[in-house]
């Protein structure tokens, strides 16, 4: 399973198995490793015109100042005769640069829009066939979001990043080259003062970084602030909390204040720090260059001189640009290590080994079947329950809240393995099945519908993908939706969801419903699905649901108990047992639990009609 999640301020700890693990991504590169080693060729071009450039412009701008002494001393890579002609060059090369670039960026980013498109919808394709114990433990919402800040930094990482890394790596090490080749003594000063000031310069940058980070976080909070009292502001009103809202607000403002001066101070240091260092330095370099380049006969020449504070100036701007593009790379393999563990890990079609795929009548017997959550073993949910629903029979459960009634709906799905015990679909033992036969087979209407984003048609299909038009409407009219559905001006095609209409809660059911009829299921599950209702609504669904419950095998967890009175065979539950099982006049006789409960609430519903 997943690691617990990672704070993204907090350092990636890399191990060798995270590498190893991350190695996976090549997998999404490997159909186009062609076209992307051609992009590394552009880079390799690109990055050793780049590595030309500063001697160019030193020739160039030294050849101005050169004695006739001078020139002879200069380090010959290309013999030029006059300044006209290392203009020329320059141009040429700025125009191979460019080209090389092009193609570079254009190749990488094809690369990795693909990689990341088939690299996304893998991770996809694994989530949703994830079993439902790993959605328990991991929260949607982080899920979602981790999801696409990883893709987002994998990215990142092989369309730029390594590019860059790249570059700035061969800029580094070829520069020392040549400076070296200029003057060795000169190159050596060189080194022990400007990549040290870039490094210091490096981690202070880090450390201001830090801190405005800290002043975002905050901002955030005050943000929270804004949000939960305007939100709630009918609270914050009947509280006549406002002034309280307010200090808590000032003060959070006030702290990203001090923050944000504190990070102020410290980046005036910053600046005097970059001024006087690291200008310091290269000045002290020129300066030692200078008296190099003086006298009868110098060390170095002038054009050569040049060409080396070029590189050091280059230089010095690659090495500090590492240590964040190293960070960079190393995060993305955190990144690649957590969706390649998504990836990599067995969904539901590897862990549920059953094959058959039986003729499902919808028979359905429980054996003292004993369970408990996966993350919670040490709690016994269901302790042994056993009962028959014979095919097209109904059976209700009925218990107090967290009795087990939406466990056994969920066994049905195999959602989960049981621990001991037998349920069998028609005779067949349900981890024999075919999980996805199986589901095919049974329909859910649950207490809270979620509706996709969407039109009305397209979420009713949601049952059947394939039903005609004229199989969505009967389903409609089937579900009592139809009615309200051809009131709204677009009829099926009306949105719903988060950006469409906003649909009552007894609509959603009905809506719901007409999902589970043009399902057309062997075996429907009802959990609690009028219990969200007003009567007048609930008279609507409930109607619907006795058609829909035609035909088939029902289990219907209901709340209240007038709905379930027809019921073949009524089990109670409690603490996971069942403790009574009959027919609603059987059990009215035995006078026990589900008696007393009939009681309460013929009482209750007395008392709600006269108040
Ligand atoms: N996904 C889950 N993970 C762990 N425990 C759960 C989960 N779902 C339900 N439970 C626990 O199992 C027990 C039975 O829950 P449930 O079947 O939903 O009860 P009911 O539907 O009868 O209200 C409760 O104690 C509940 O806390
Ligand atoms: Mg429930």
């Amino acid at each position: 399973m997943l690691r617990p999640k990672k704070k993204a301020e907090q350092k990636v700890k890399l191990t060798k198995d995270s590498y190893r693990k991350a190695s996976g991504i090549f997998r999404y590169l490997g159909p186009y490793k062609g076209i992307f080693f051609i992009g590394w060729i552009f880079l390799i071009l690109s990055t050793s015109v780049g590595l030309i450039f500063p001697y160019m412009m030193g020739q160039l701008l030294g050849s101005g100042s050169a004695s006739p002494a001078n020139m002879e001393q200069s380090v010959k890579l290309i013999n030029f005769n006059n300044i006209n002609d290392v203009a020329l060059a320059l141009f040429i090369l700025f125009f191979a640069q460019a080209f090389f670039s092009y193609f570079r960026v254009v190749i990488f980013t094809n690369v990795t829009e693909n990689a990341m498109r088939d690299l996304r919808s893998a991770a996809f394709q694994k989530l949703v066939h994830m079993p439902m114990d790993f959605f328990n433990q991991n929260k949607v919402g982080e899920l979602s979001s981790r999801l696409s800040s990883d893709v987002t930094q994998i990215q990142d990482t092989l369309k730029t990043t390594i590019a860059e890394f790249f570059r700035q790596i061969v800029i580094v090490f070829g520069g020392i080259a040549f400076i070296f080749v200029f003057s060795w003594k000169l190159a050596l000063i060189m080194l022990g003062t400007v990549p040290v000031m870039a490094v210091i310069a490096v981690f202070f940058g880090r450390f201001i970084r830090k801190l405005s980070k800290k002043s975002q976080d905050n901002a955030a909070q005050s943000n929270a602030i804004i949000e939960e009292s305007l939100v709630g502001i009918s609270n914050v009103k009947s509280f006549t909390n406002e002034l309280f809202m307010i200090k808590r607000y000032t003060e959070a403002i006030d702290e990203i204040k001090n923050l944000n001066i504190k990070s102020g101070v410290w980046r005036g240091l910053f600046v005097s720090f970059i001024i006087f260092c690291l200008f310091g330095a290269i000045v002290f370099i020129i300066w030692q260059g200078l008296l190099m380049t003086q006298g009868p006969n110098p060390q170095l020449s002038s054009q050569d001189f040049f060409s080396f504070i070029m590189y050091t100036i280059m230089m010095g701007a690659s090495i500090g640009s590492l240590p964040d593009l190293y960070a960079s790379i190393q995060k993305s393999i955190g990144a690649t290590e957590n969706l390649m563990e998504i990836i990599d890990s067995p969904g539901e079609q590897e862990l549920n080994n059953g094959t058959l795929k039986p003729n499902v009548t919808g028979q359905i017997r429980f054996e003292n079947v004993k369970f408990s959550y996966p993350q919670r073993k040490d709690i016994t949910v269901l302790n042994g329950i056993s009962f028959d629903a014979a095919s097209n029979h109904t059976v209700a459960l009925v218990g107090s809240s967290g009795s087990g009634k939406s466990t056994i709906a969920s066994l049905l799905l195999n959602y989960y393995n049981i621990e001991s015990g037998n349920i069998l679909i028609d005779g067949t033992k349900i981890q024999d099945i075919d999980t996805y036969h199986l589901r095919k087979h049974i329909a859910i209407v649950p207490q809270e519908v979620l509706l996709f984003a969407g039109s009305i048609a397209e979420n009713i299909r949601f049952g059947n993908t394939s039903a005609s038009e004229e199989e969505v409407i009967d389903a409609a009219r089937k579900a009592n939706a139809w009615e309200f559905i051809q009131s709204f001006p677009e009829g099926l095609e009306t949105q719903v969801g988060d950006r469409g209409i906003q649909l009552s809660g007894g609509q959603k059911q009905r809506i719901a419903i007409a999902r589970a009829i043009i399902k057309n299921p062997t075996i429907l599950i009802l959990d609690e699905a009028t219990s969200a209702l007003d009567s007048e609504s609930e008279r609507l669904v409930q109607d619907a649901l006795d058609k829909l419950m035609v035909g088939r095998t029902s289990i219907v967890i209901a709340h209240r108990l007038s709905t379930i009175k027809n019921a073949d065979t009524i089990l109670v539950l409690q603490k996971g047992e069942i403790v009574e099982s009959g027919n609603h006049e059987k059990l009215i006789q035995d006078k026990g639990v589900y008696f007393n409960l009939v009681e309460l609430q013929g009482i209750e519903s007395r008392l709600g009609k006269t108040s």
